[in-house]
């Protein structure tokens, strides 16, 4: 556990413009990408969260040279002096991301080599579809106690299906493809707007990529690539969760450079719940002016243009506090409500239901019943998962009194003084040393 905890005081509806950092999901993929050619990239609009600085690091330890500018936002990774295919263990299991040079580095040395990638506690989160598709471009696959060694002698292009259009797997196969001689086609993409940025990023450094109809991607490789030199695409992820923190507070939230076209079917279900919702020219720039009647709206997760598994979480606190009943059927990871104990804890009424529709424990659900209360309320709550950190903060500004949410590592991997961002709406929220939780004299006022 972090040596730090947040505090967050219900402060009122919260008012104001905002605008986002640039999304953790697609910087992440695109410094990896750095590895598939020779010299200085640059990357812009760079969210500074925990994720990025472990990448950085992983990036080092392969041998590049690697400039963090927080003030500019901006990350320049120097190749040329990378020399190393062997993945650092300890990065490796702090994110699940660092998956994600496996096919740039095959594509640079031919081999890689890596543990099992660590991550948060939503699912067991496999790599079995990048693995067996690496195989179908021509990888062996060794396993030398827990280290996984991949090698080939040439990578092949192929026709490859995708039995779910997971992200990371598109990626890291596209990753691969961009340099491997002939056309690579991948069947059943995803195309979340993160992997739609990776593919402009990779054009821009002369990748030869198209976007076919029922998400097809066609890549024809190419004998090398130019140093990239790319602007990250704003969050959608954060951008949403400030429009809730306007929802749940009854407030009116304009976030300046959100992509409405990146979040249809969110925004849809905000409406839908009774939210006035208004977009800005081609869709740059969302503002919510919350009705102060919501009604419960039910949702279901699932790939790109469904929605997101990310805000899954933040929007079921909005559905804890809105009039009625309604189902979230959460279908992309199998072990995604842990935040539910937490928000139970707070005085929601959420109920788990099996498949067969009976009442069932956490752990075994992939469905939950929300019924709106009159109110939440203030008390100590963990943090499981980044996405989660943000719901229990949105429960927080929401709730009556004073809630302390701990687990703020998760809250820093995935995000970027979101808090300050917060406060800039009027929020009264703060992140605290922890020696403020054990009880003394001095810190007798922080305490519930
Ligand atoms: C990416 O994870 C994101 N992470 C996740 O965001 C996001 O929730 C997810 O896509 C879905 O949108 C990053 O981009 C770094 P998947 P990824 O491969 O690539 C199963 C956050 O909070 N699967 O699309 O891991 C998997 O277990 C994070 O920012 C296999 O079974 O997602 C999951 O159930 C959380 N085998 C489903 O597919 C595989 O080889 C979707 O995973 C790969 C995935």
């Amino acid at each position: 556990m972090s040596e730090e905890y947040i505090k967050v005081i219900s402060s009122g509806p919260l008012h104001g413009e905002v605008s986002v950092a640039g999304a953790k999901n697609a910087v992440l993929v695109s410094m990896a990408a750095t590895l598939l050619a020779d010299g200085e990239s640059i990357l812009t609009n760079v969210p500074i969260s925990s994720d990025v600085r472990y990448m950085a690091i992983l990036l080092q330890c392969l041998g590049a040279e690697v400039a963090l500018d927080e003030e500019r936002k901006l990350v320049t990774v120097d190749t040329r002096s990378v020399c190393c295919f062997t993945v650092n263990p300890d990065v490796m299991k702090k994110m699940r991301a660092s998956v994600l040079v496996m096919g740039p580095l095959l594509a640079r040395f031919s081999q890689a080599k890596l543990v099992f990638p660590g991550g948060c506690s939503i699912g067991a989160r496999p790599i079995n579809y990048h693995l067996k598709n690496f195989k179908k471009m021509g990888v062996e696959i060794h396993y030398v106690d827990e280290v996984l060694h991949a090698k080939t002698k040439k990578l092949q292009s192929c026709r490859i299906a995708l039995e779910y259009p997971s992200v990371g797997a598109t990626e890291n196969i596209l990753m691969a493809a961009v340099l491997t001689e002939g056309t690579t086609t991948i069947v059943n993409a995803a195309l979340e707007p993160e992997v739609l940025d990776l593919i402009e990023a990779l054009q821009c450094m002369g990748a030869r990529i198209v976007i076919c109809p029922a998400a097809i991607i066609q890549i024809t490789g190419v004998t090398s690539l130019k140093p990239m030199n790319h602007s990250v695409i704003p969050d959608r992820l954060e951008a949403g969760s400030l429009l809730l923190a306007g929802a749940v507070t009854g407030g009116d939230v304009f976030v300046t450079n959100a992509r409405a076209y990146d979040m249809d079917i969110f925004l849809m279900k905000l409406q839908e719940m009774g939210h006035k919702i208004e977009v800005g020219l081609n869709g740059n720039g969302v503002r919510i002016k919350a009705t102060q009647l919501p009604e419960a709206v039910s949702f279901k997760t699932g790939p790109y243009p469904g929605f997101p598994t990310d805000l899954q979480s933040p929007m079921m606190v909005a559905q804890c506090l809105a009039t009625g009943t309604c189902e979230i059927h959460e279908t992309v990871f199998e072990n995604r409500f842990l935040h539910v104990r937490e928000l139970q804890k707070m005085g929601a009424q959420i109920k788990c239901i099996s498949g067969s529709g009976l009442a069932c424990s956490v752990g075994d659900c992939d469905k939950v019943q929300v019924t709106g209360v009159e109110a939440l309320y203030g008390t100590n709550v963990i943090a499981t998962d980044i996405r989660a950190s943000c719901a229990l903060v949105l429960a927080g500004m929401a709730a009556k009194g004073k809630t302390v949410m701990t687990g703020v590592d998760h809250w820093r991997r995935g995000y970027d003084q979101l808090d300050k961002k917060l406060i800039q709406l009027g929020l009264r929220i703060s992140i605290q040393p922890v020696d403020y939780l054990i009880p003394s004299a001095r810190n007798a006022e922080h305490f519930i």
